[in-house]
């Protein structure tokens, strides 16, 4: 295959994406990120959109096996944020000068249709955020009643689009509910953000061309990839960590494949590389997600250990965070950075 002429195709076979994720050579590889780069700048600019998360309850009924928050991971220390919490958190976030919230937890249905809408519709009152939920899969019902509250978009990734690996992952779960889930909650007008995890046990280069062209069909507006992290006292404990190459080349395959979508420069990526992030933004992220989860629920929200800006304080993580974006040349966005999709209305 010729790989300047694949660069410049505007669609991508899985052939084609395949090929680009198992580049090897220090040149082509850079030429793949170099082009990722182009794209991202056409069709997003040099803005970088930050959404602040609050990561507002550990507690889990799920039980995905790679996660560290599961309910059998008997050795954390599990917290509830209080519906005021939230908002005052939701509040410092906005006077940060940041459009978007994303309100994030394990499945934890202890917060029921009406806290949620509550707390969603308190933030939007008192700020002029976005809001985002990133709480699992729960009944249509609620998505609908939360949409009406005032939430504008929801963060539910797929993990993985191989329906056996996901029945391995997270045997309470089927891939297909997963699938209906995110195709109904675009259908009723949120904003959709999906992907999945790069370096699971079992988990093929093919496997991360169908998950990126899973986040196609689905039309996503925000598509994730974040490399997996072993997690002491889960069955995966002992398996190898993500790689960051392979990372980076899928986030820059998705923006090839995908292009006007956000895809972050993920926490799990700079936890495990000093210069994740910027890497990230170099080869096709245009979104950083930094955690404003007060102490002392912060640290207890360990999905995966070595969290980076967990033990600092959320205003002078952040802080770090803008300066690292600026250092690399690029500019912090001063709008929601809504979706990138022409003809979906924003609001
Ligand atoms: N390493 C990295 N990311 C993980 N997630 C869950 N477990 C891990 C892990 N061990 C991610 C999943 C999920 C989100 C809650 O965190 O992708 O969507
Ligand atoms: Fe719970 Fe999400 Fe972790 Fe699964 S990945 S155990 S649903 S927090």
């Amino acid at each position: 295959m010729d790989l300047g002429l694949i660069l410049n195709k505007e669609e991508l076979t899985r052939e084609e994406i395949i090929f680009l994720l198992s580049l090897t050579g220090n040149e082509e590889i850079n030429a793949l990120f170099g082009r990722a780069d182009e794209v991202r700048r056409q069709f997003s600019g040099d803005e970088v959109h930050l959404r602040g998360i609050i990561d507002f309850s550990n507690f889990c009924e799920q039980n995905c096996i790679y996660c560290g928050l599961r309910e059998e991971n008997f050795s954390i220390t599990r917290y509830r944020m209080t519906p005021e919490e939230i908002i005052e958190t939701a509040k410092i976030i906005s006077n940060e000068g940041i459009y978007t919230v994303v309100l994030q937890s394990g499945e934890d249905s202890f917060y029921d249709t009406d806290m949620i809408s509550y707390i969603i519709y308190s933030i939007k009152q008192n700020t002029n955020l976005a809001v985002t939920l990133s709480i699992g899969e729960r009944r249509f019902d609620e998505y609908k009643a939360w949409k009406i509250a005032g939430a504008d978009r929801y963060l539910l990734k797929h993990e993985t689009s191989d329906e056996k690996h996901y029945f391995a992952y997270h045997n309470r779960q089927r891939l297909y509910d997963r699938i209906n889930h995110l195709r109904y909650l675009k259908q009723i007008g949120y904003q959709v953000a999906s992907g999945s995890l790069i370096g699971l046990p079992m988990q093929s280069i093919e496997n991360i061309a169908d998950d990126i062209l899973l986040c196609k069909e689905l039309d996503v507006d925000m598509a994730a990839f974040g490399p997996f992290i072993p997690v002491p006292f889960t069955p995966y404990k002992s398996h190898k960590q993500g790689s960051v190459e392979l990372t980076l080349k899928t986030i820059a395959a998705a923006r090839l494949v995908l292009k006007d979508v956000h895809i972050p420069a993920t926490t799990a990526l700079d936890s495990i590389d000093k210069e994740g992030r910027e890497k990230g933004l170099k080869c096709g992220a245009n979104v950083v997600m930094p955690d404003f989860t007060p102490h002392p629920y912060r640290e207890k929200y360990i999905i995966y250990p070595g969290k980076r800006g967990i033990a600092e304080d959320p205003l002078s993580a952040h802080k770090m965070i803008k300066r690292r974006i600026e250092a690399i040349g690029r500019k912090i966005s001063a709008s929601r950075g809504d979706t990138l999709k022409k003809n979906t209305p924003s609001i």
